[in-house]
């Protein structure tokens, strides 16, 4: 949590744990219309977005959210000055939650969409993971979901090293054998 919201991840990956290629981009083998429904649905609901400065969700509705964009552009935390609703951070210079009192959310959670550093940098405190999986993609030397992904790490075995527990698996768009768990962090 971050004062009164909870934390809650979102990522899709590749069967070897890959959200995007060597290149930095998100191939289409990992795009999905089920899974894009899903996402662009939650974060209608978050009172947040935080994601680093390559990661923006798209779509209709981006403009209306509030998010955080994680950078070393700033020093610690400001407004951004070409986007309204937006607040710049960087976490070696400002906490979290300076940057969130800053940007001044409503009631609901915080989405974190990534990438890798800002997904790493976020699992002491997740609440909730929803991990998206494409069973029909792999990404040869793509980037990892998490810095801790690799040969002997996959996503599942990162979230359960932070103390997140699997719930049951929801087939999002079965012929594309995309499916989605969320992770959850028990109450204290
Ligand atoms: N499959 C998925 O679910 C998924 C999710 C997210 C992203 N993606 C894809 O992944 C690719 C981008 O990934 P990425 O990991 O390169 O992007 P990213 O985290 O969005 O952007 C990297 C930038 O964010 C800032 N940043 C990241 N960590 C930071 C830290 N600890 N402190 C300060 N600034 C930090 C830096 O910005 P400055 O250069 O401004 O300092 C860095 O250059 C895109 O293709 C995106 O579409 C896929």
């Amino acid at each position: 949590m971050i004062g009164p919201h909870r934390i809650e991840g979102y990522a899709i990956v590749s069967t070897d744990g890959m959200i995007a290629d060597g290149n930095g981009a998100m191939p289409d083998s990992i795009r999905n219309e089920a899974d894009q429904r899903f996402l662009q649905t939650e974060l209608d609901r978050a009172a947040a977005i935080v994601h680093g400065r390559h990661s923006h969700e798209g779509g209709p509705r981006a403009a209306r959210r509030k998010r955080i964009i994680v950078t070393r552009q700033v020093a610690t935390a400001a407004p951004d000055p070409s986007r309204a609703n937006a607040v710049l951070w960087n976490p070696a210079g400002a906490t979290i939650e300076q940057a969130v009192a800053m940007l001044g959310p409503g009631e609901g959670t915080i989405a974190v969409i990534g990438g890798t550093e800002v997904f790493g940098l976020f699992l002491p405190l997740y609440d909730a993971f929803h991990l998206t999986r494409a069973a029909q993609a792999a990404i040869l030397g793509g980037l990892p979901l998490f810095p801790e992904v690799g040969p002997d790490a996959a996503p599942e075995d990162v979230l359960a090293r932070h103390g997140l527990h699997a719930g049951p698996r929801r087939d999002l768009d079965a012929a594309a054998g995309i499916t989605l768990v969320t992770w959850e962090r028990p109450r204290q």
